[in-house]
């Protein structure tokens, strides 16, 4: 018994696709460290015809604990709410895009990067797919250092972002933006009064990946509110200089789901995106959080005025 490993369609920069997996294969302590050590090498690893919510838990357990979102700690939102990622109209988070209504649809970002603690990953279980849209963009911030060209890369060493949550991308200083917002969902309405939303923070805008010490351009597009010390024009210019580079078309992986299969990521150096689903149509997906603090993050701290 055994699975087999091919690259991800069209992108041989990052990722990994393994068939054959079984969840029973899991008893083997050798393959949940062949697996493991497959997400921090790859970035991305998605298991074909891989289904269930037990086998969900279980391959999760691999990586780490499982965690509630930042968001949902201190609210009266049931957790199920964003462990079931559910995208329908009447959903809502609705937007134009391209000039097309869409539901669901979220700007680039790395998820909990507006809090000083930076989970290490998901894994997405697609249960219902639509007709049309409802992928999930993947970007992996490893490769795009590597083609960073090199007075970027020296002049981006040392420097910090800040990171400040925004409800809806339209209000975002950085990066994709839709062309309009239609209606936000019930979840992003209350979603501005958690603590964690109300104090910016600040990560590295590049750091070194344990234990291959390949660096990683920590940016997020959105919830990006500027670099530290360089909130200005000439620093805002450089951000967005460094997004540009990271966004080139040739790096963006638009995983187009089958019912049935599961997408795990690394978040502390791949970014994520959902292109949303057209109106009349259901996507549902369920998602576990894979606990970890790359212990980089830190809240801004601001001085009082004397
Ligand atoms: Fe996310």
């Amino acid at each position: 018994m055994d699975y087999s490993l091919s690259p991800l369609p069209g992108q041989s920069d990052f990722g990994v696709v393994v068939t054959g997996f079984k969840p029973e294969m899991l008893d083997d302590e050798s393959v949940r460290k062949q697996l493991y050590d497959l997400w921090i090498d790859k970035g991305l690893v998605v298991f074909r015809e891989t289904d269930g919510l037990e086998t969900q838990l279980k391959l999760s357990e691999v990586f780490g604990e499982c965690e509630v979102h930042p968001l949902l700690l201190e609210s009266d939102w049931p957790h199920e709410d964003k462990v079931s990622v559910k995208i329908d109209e009447e959903a809502g988070g609705i937007y134009e895009v391209d000039g097309e209504t869409r539901a669901g649809w979220l700007a680039w970002h790395k998820d909990s990067i507006y809090t000083d603690k930076l989970n290490h990953g998901g894994i997405l279980w697609s249960i219902t797919v639509p007709e049309q849209g409802g992928e999930t963009g993947f970007l992996d911030q490893i490769s795009a250092y590597e083609a960073l060209p090199k007075d970027l890369q020296e002049r981006i060493e040392g420097l910090n972002v800040i990171y400040q949550y925004t409800r809806d991308s339209t209000e975002g200083r950085f990066g994709d933006q839709p062309d309009r917002r239609v209606r936000l969902s019930a979840f992003q309405e209350d979603s501005n009064k958690a603590s964690s939303t109300l104090q910016r923070v600040i990560h590295p805008m590049v750091y070194e990946q344990e234990h291959t010490g390949r660096k990683v351009i920590n940016v997020s597009p959105w919830f990006a509110d500027g670099i530290e010390g360089m909130e200005n024009k000439e620093g805002d210019a450089l951000l967005r200089e460094v997004i540009a580079h990271l966004m080139k078309p040739q790096r963006r992986y638009y995983h187009k789901y089958v019912p049935g299969e599961m997408v795990l990521w690394d978040n502390w150096r791949i970014l994520h995106c959902a292109t949303g689903t057209p109106m009349g149509m259901k996507r549902l997906m369920r998602r576990t959080t894979i606990f970890g603090d790359y212990a980089l993050g830190r809240k801004e701290v601001v001085e009082a005025v004397a």
